[in-house]
């Protein structure tokens, strides 16, 4: 059985002011044993740590840096994420791709550097709308995963999120068959590279998730959580969606 992850990417959202109104109010609406990975802003990271204490929420990054220390003015460590209470990191996230130019061989250095400071990365991949309509996604997903994944070895401690960037922030959700399409696709990639492991990896989908699209994107067989991004920053949204993954 794969671990199913819900996680929130909070993008550049949030004072702290704000991150605490959303714990206090998230918090008591989560059903028993429900659980989610929150990647705030670096900003608010102590700050969410003191607020999420004693709590089933566990929390990520956005972005390292692959050294581990030195003069990179604007960067931080894998190191440093964990030090200031880090569990997870996104790698590779289209974001980052599309706006700071970041490569897949820079993916893959990412989360090399995270795995070997043991925070669990989040990588991320997904075609463009002209790639889709092209017909070229499942080479696109093939090449970049690879790529991402450059001499990484086999390990448990990673998880993948196919995440199409034409669905991210736009409210065109992939439908629940493209999305597991992709997904099996990606789980055979892996496959390619890590053998029978590539069964035990958990891939989510990520690109305009919301309460109301969950369970059938959930109900695929192939697709193991999902990555939240505009309906996480509601603590009524996202604990709907949280709620939902639990049950
Ligand atoms: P979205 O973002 O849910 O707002 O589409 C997803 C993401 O960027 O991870």
């Amino acid at each position: 059985m794969r671990e199913r992850l819900i996680v929130a990417n909070w993008k550049m959202y949030k004072t702290a002011a704000e991150a605490q109104r959303f714990i206090q109010d998230f918090l008591p609406l989560l059903h028993d044993t429900a659980q989610a990975i929150i990647c705030p802003p670096i900003t608010l990271l102590s700050k969410m740590h003191s607020l999420c204490a004693g709590s089933r929420i566990v929390l990520g990054v956005q972005n390292i840096y692959w050294e581990n220390e030195g003069a990179y003015t604007g960067e931080i460590s894998a190191m440093q994420a964990l030090d200031a209470g880090a569990a997870y990191c996104l790698t590779g996230h289209s974001e980052r791709r599309q706006f700071f130019n970041e490569s897949a061989h820079m993916v893959a250095l990412k989360t090399t550097a995270a795995l070997k400071a043991g925070l669990k990365p989040i990588v991320c991949v997904g075609e463009n709308f002209t790639q889709r309509e092209n017909g070229q996604t499942l080479q696109i997903l093939h090449d970049d995963i690879l790529a991402s994944l450059k001499g990484i070895e086999a390990t448990k401690c990673l998880t993948i999120a196919y995440e199409p960037v034409w669905a991210i922030g736009t409210g065109q959700v992939a439908t629940p068959q493209d999305a597991e399409e992709a997904i099996a696709h990606l789980r055979a990639c892996l496959a390619e590279i890590w053998g029978e492991l590539a069964a035990e990896i958990p891939i989510l989908y990520g690109g305009s998730v919301k309460p109301d699209n969950i369970s059938a994107l959930l109900a695929c067989p192939n697709i193991d959580g999902a990555l939240v991004g505009g309906a996480s920053l509601s603590a009524a949204g996202f604990a709907a969606i949280v709620n939902t993954a639990k049950n």
